[in-house]
């Protein structure tokens, strides 16, 4: 019998302690009081479309803020964000010739895992920032107090988030004869002209379907994309209060976003996050960085996905640029060997974090570039299919991440530099990174085999 507090009585890692229990409790009675932001039907669609992925036939995209914050939303932050993807995943669709699944950090990605607990600063400790759905990043007492009531507001931004989400995915925004309305005014010219090129194509293609009187018979299907949110399911007292019985099913559901993930600090097998996620349908990610060994995978492999259901599990590679090469064939060999059914990812990020000699957190884009590489050439060379990406990105001209074709300088990471957490890709690189996830699908003929021999 499944019983969605259970993860209550492990071992708590990670999470904040609220030192008022009443303030607590009344916001977990809220949450469960509000309506769940996402259904089982939409997450019973995503698995379904994460299943093409695992054979091949379709690809993930999934990207977004590192933190989204409380001080940064706003209209254009949404909008942006979801430009950017929309345009990355039509370099996708057009040069591999293969379905993208687009997913969002966004509209839940609010919690932080830390590497310490507490921060000193000029001889002051004060608990470390846990992202705004915890406590504030201010330096003082009173921010670092993780405060209950946060978790509402948090649950009220992510709403809105969706709320605008849905609005753009099904209200005409996406519809895909306006693939040139996409484009943001400061992407690298070599790459807006790229891209320039792709939406011209299509556009003469559309035309051409028009003026041959064929007009296209599910042209609701090309003037909508659909779109999922996923985040990282870390503090649990959030993700139990809006979780929510499928009247279809029987089964659990996070309400809280489409796809949550369990991070690289807070996957131990016996942990209070698996044991959460393991309840619940909808689709589960896991970060796999350099620590996973093959015995740790197996058993998490068994107890997320027991019946073996393709599109239930993405396993999230973050090893660091030449580091694949080390520690991805054995995770490999362990899923070949179990025959499990599985989506294989690539998060470029978070094994690629440096601190740049001007003092700010930086990400090399080279090393990004690199590290995705890898991660197809791995693949190819085992026969198992790269079946996506998984960055941090925002529509802004932030200079978080150096390199690119604009190639941001240390020097320059002070102009733009607004992440509440880990440095993102702006719209300019997630663009280059998408062209050369293109050029490595068509190079890699393991993916959208099955779509183009169809
Ligand atoms: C993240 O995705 O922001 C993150 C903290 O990743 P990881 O768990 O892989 O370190
Ligand atoms: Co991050």
């Amino acid at each position: 019998m499944s019983d969605i507090s259970s993860w209550r009585s492990r071992e708590r890692i990670q999470m904040p302690v609220y030192t008022d229990p009443v303030a607590l409790r009344a916001a977990e009675d809220r949450l469960r009081a509000s309506p769940s932001l996402i259904f089982a039907d939409e997450a019973r669609r995503l698995r379904s479309e994460l299943a093409a992925v695992s054979r091949g036939e379709a690809f993930l995209l999934q990207g977004g803020d590192c933190a989204e914050s409380f001080d940064q939303f706003g209209a254009a932050t949404v909008r942006d964000t979801f430009k950017v993807l929309l345009q990355m995943a039509m370099v996708l669709t057009y040069g591999a010739k293969v379905p993208v699944v687009k997913v969002g950090r966004m509209a839940g990605q609010f919690a932080k895992p830390r590497s310490a607990p507490t921060e000193i600063v000029d001889g002051v400790e004060l608990p470390s920032y846990r992202g705004d759905i915890i406590n504030g990043f201010p330096f003082d007492a009173e921010s670092r107090m993780p405060d209950p009531d946060r978790m509402i507001a948090a649950y009220n931004q992510a709403a809105a988030t969706l709320n605008m989400l849905r609005g753009l995915s099904k209200g005409g925004f996406a519809d895909i004869n306006r693939v040139h309305a996409w484009t943001l005014d400061f992407t690298a010219e070599d790459k807006a002209a790229a891209y320039r090129d792709i939406a011209d194509a299509l556009q003469d293609t559309l035309d051409f379907i028009r003026a041959a009187g064929l007009s296209p018979r599910k042209s609701e299907e090309l003037a909508t994309v659909d779109f999922y949110t996923s985040h990282e399911a870390l503090l649990l007292e959030y993700e139990e209060a809006l979780t929510r019985r499928d009247p279809v099913s029987g089964g659990l559901v996070a309400g809280s976003g489409h796809l949550i993930w369990i991070g690289d600090r807070t996957r131990q097998p016996d942990g209070a996050h698996v044991e959460f996620c393991r309840q619940v349908i909808n689709p589960i990610g896991l970060k796999c960085g350099p620590s996973i060994t093959p015995e740790d995978l197996k058993v998490l492999i068994e107890t997320l996905n027991p019946e073996n259901e393709a599109g239930r599990l993405t396993l999230i590679a973050r090893f660091g640029a030449g580091k694949a090469s080390e520690h991805l064939p054995r995770l490999i060999d362990t899923v070949e060997g179990m025959g499990a059914k599985v989506v294989w990812s690539c998060d470029p990020m978070h094994g690629n974090t440096i601190k740049s000699v001007t003092g700010y957190k930086t990400r090399p884009f080279d090393d990004v570039l690199a590290e995705v590489r890898d991660f197809f050439r791995i693949h190819r060379d085992h026969g198992t299919i790269p079946g996506g990406v998984h960055f941090e990105m925002t529509g802004q001209d932030v200079t978080e991440c150096t390199g690119g074709l604009r190639a941001l300088t240390d020097e320059d990471l002070s102009d733009r530099y607004h992440t509440a957490c880990d440095p993102r890709l702006n719209a300019s690189q997630s663009l280059e990174l998408a062209f050369l996830v293109n050029k490595l699908m068509r190079d890699t003929e393991t993916v959208g085999r099955s779509v183009a021999s169809a």
